[in-house]
């Protein structure tokens, strides 16, 4: 079982806040699904808006970057339903890729959902676009599924005790 510790991006060190960029920057579409430059923009651009957050996950063994991932509340056209959340930004460090990690963040975010819905006393919808089949397996393993006539968009509802 992989152990991330979760980091909010707006807590990170300087120099970690550096390592995040780098890495992220140099992200390819070939590569990492994700245009590096883009990417770098759409996490600044969440991080100057109230309520919307990204984590940034450290292995808790090495200390080591390991993935990100950001609850928002629109992600281009995509919009969140009333009191829900997109996520978007998911995103496991190339080198440990198939390794658990995305799992783990999944995990993690899972239950994040489930203490937002115990807080506010009513269950969180939450939307997603996915075209990677690694992706779609994972995500549909917790719970989401496709949203008729949307392609590509998948929805999970996290009730207050059970999702
Ligand atoms: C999609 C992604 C987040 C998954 O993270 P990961 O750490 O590689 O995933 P995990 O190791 O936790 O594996 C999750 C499942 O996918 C499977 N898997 C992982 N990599 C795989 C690969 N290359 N081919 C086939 N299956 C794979 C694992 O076996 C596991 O399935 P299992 O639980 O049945 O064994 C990661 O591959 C990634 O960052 N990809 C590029 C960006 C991206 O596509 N993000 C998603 C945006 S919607």
């Amino acid at each position: 079982m992989v152990d991330l510790s979760a980091c909010p991006l707006d807590t990170l060190t300087a120099d970690e806040h550096v390592a995040f960029f780098a890495w992220i920057e140099g992200m390819t579409v070939d590569g990492d699904r994700e245009d590096g430059p883009a990417f770098a923009g759409w996490l600044r651009e969440h991080a100057a808006i109230p309520g919307d957050v990204t984590w940034v996950f450290y292995s808790q063994g090495s200390g080591a970057l390991a993935g990100t991932a950001s609850l928002i509340r629109r992600d281009r056209s995509l919009l969140a339903p009333a009191d829900g959340w997109v996520l978007g930004g998911v995103n496991v460090v190339a080198a440990v890729r198939g390794q658990g990690v995305g799992a783990a963040i999944m995990r993690w975010i899972d239950s994040e959902l489930r203490q937002r819905a115990r807080k506010q006393g009513r269950p969180v919808r939450v939307l997603l676009q996915a075209d990677n089949p690694v992706a779609v397996r994972l995500y549909e393993r917790l719970g989401y599924h496709s949203v008729d006539g949307i392609p590509g968009v998948y929805t999970a509802v996290y009730a207050l005790d059970a999702k």
